[in-house]
């Protein structure tokens, strides 16, 4: 820790940086930022993820974040009982789910997916006649298909590989454009890497076969041809009844009409989808891209579930969204977790992962709509919100407990209060 002092004139120029192990990198960073020995140490602690591990994952490691996993229980999806992880900061996201599915469990989740279908892009620009050079683009399908497959051999023997080739011609601020869109099965991964690869690789002939210059070759999260569906029925009965059903159609309705409201709604679903996209080692970020912009497809953004009474008065409710996930490649694969994780979900395939997510997500919808139209959610949150609270106040053991109780009961979730809770406690 000698190398850099914490004090006017440190610097973030810190040479060969990427060259060092993560304890000597710890080490330069404590010194930059004046960091305690205790926290040095915290950070030092990788958990259950070990330092050469982390160290491959990404660049420039110092540390682990540890977030912790919770079991969704209660829910069936197409007839067989899941269990599953979730990883979550926020609390009351786990409860939900177990909530929701309790109340339909007899009923289940129904589900189905499109596909394992991912798509491409490969932008050409200054194309002298875009709509001649679509037809020539099209004409070359069989020849893009071997070059394609001719990238992984490996997905072509496990039934996935190119499957289809769109042209599109695109009016932007630069001009035509050519974006030429290959449709790749990519099977139990997500896909990634093995349509980034193809992508590149075809990208010089399209710059030959259209005559233009060829800029992007990239995955689109936009992967409407990978969507999973969830579908279920809560009986009047199990969810207290015809207000309670008529408050939750009014509030997916208030969503489908208005972006404000439906951007809470999704942010809600996807506390529940991202939470098992994060315990598997998928990737967050792909996932909520390609779901917000389905929201949106219409032109205007919208609801991603529905919401509908059907014949026998019962809520009838379904969702629909972009699930590029797989089990084979990057996190999933590595992470120790991620696969612990999947070995509790007990998924053998990405197309079931997919499902059970999809039906985390209504579940999570339900949750969220249903507190949201009777009793409101700071009840429930409160109480886990406190125990976090009576944390931060310094209570530990059974004082957590104790502590997070009486801010309940005061309804007043504060910090000031929960330390002088903890003062009186402890005499
Ligand atoms: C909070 O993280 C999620 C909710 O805001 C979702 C919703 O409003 O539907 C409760």
């Amino acid at each position: 820790m000698t190398e850099l002092g914490h004090g006017a004139n440190r610097s973030s120029r810190i040479a060969g940086f990427h060259r060092k192990s993560p304890q000597e990198r710890l080490d330069l960073v404590a010194a930059f930022a004046g960091l305690d020995q205790g926290t040095v140490d915290h950070l030092a602690n990788m958990g259950n993820l070990s330092p050469q591990l982390a160290d491959k994952m990404i660049e420039n490691v110092i540390g682990t974040m540890n977030i912790p996993i919770g079991i969704a229980t209660n829910m069936r999806v197409d007839g067989e009982d899941v269990l599953v992880p979730m990883a979550t900061e926020e609390s009351s996201v786990v409860a939900a789910v177990c909530n929701a599915a309790r109340q339909n469990y007899a009923t289940g989740f129904t589900t189905s997916v499109s596909g394992t279908l991912m798509i491409a892009q490969v932008q050409a620009v200054d194309v002298a006649d875009p709509h001649a050079a679509r037809l020539r683009l099209l004409d070359k399908r069989d020849e893009i298909k071997g070059i394609c497959d001719a990238c992984d051999p490996l997905l072509v023997k496990l039934g996935g590989g190119f499957r289809d080739l769109e042209v599109r011609l695109l009016e932007t601020l630069g001009g035509t454009m050519v974006v030429t869109h290959l449709i790749v099965d990519t099977r139990d991964a997500m896909g990634a890497n093995a349509v980034n690869t193809m992508a590149e690789k075809i990208a010089p002939h399209i710059a030959t076969w259209t005559g233009g210059r060829v800029f992007l070759r990239i995955l689109s999260n936009l992967a409407d041809k990978r969507v999973a569906r969830a579908h279920t029925v809560w009986k009047l009965d199990d969810i207290g009844g015809a207000s309670v059903r008529d408050g939750i159609i009014s509030a997916y309705q208030f969503a489908e009409a208005d972006p404000y409201r439906a951007a809470t709604h999704n942010k809600g679903i996807m506390n529940g989808i991202s939470a098992v996209i994060l315990a598997t080692g998928n990737d967050t970020r792909a996932v909520e891209a390609g779901a917000h912009a389905y929201a949106a497809r219409s032109g205007r953004y919208t609801s991603l579930t529905r919401y509908e009474i059907n014949k026998d008065g019962d809520l009838s409710a379904s969702i629909e969204l972009p699930l590029a996930v797989g089990l084979i490649g990057g996190a999933t694969k590595i992470h120790p977790t991620a696969q612990a994780c999947l070995k509790v979900l007990g998924v053998t395939t990405a197309e079931r992962l997919a499902r059970v997510i999809a039906a985390v997500g209504l579940a999570q919808n339900f949750s969220a709509l249903k507190a949201l139209a009777t009793v409101g959610i700071q009840s429930g949150h409160m109480a886990l919100h406190a125990q976090n609270i009576a944390i931060m106040a310094g209570a530990v053991g059974d004082e957590v407990d104790t502590v997070a109780r009486v801010l309940v009961e005061r309804k007043t979730v504060r910090i000031d209060v929960a330390q002088e809770v903890l003062a009186k406690l402890r005499g």
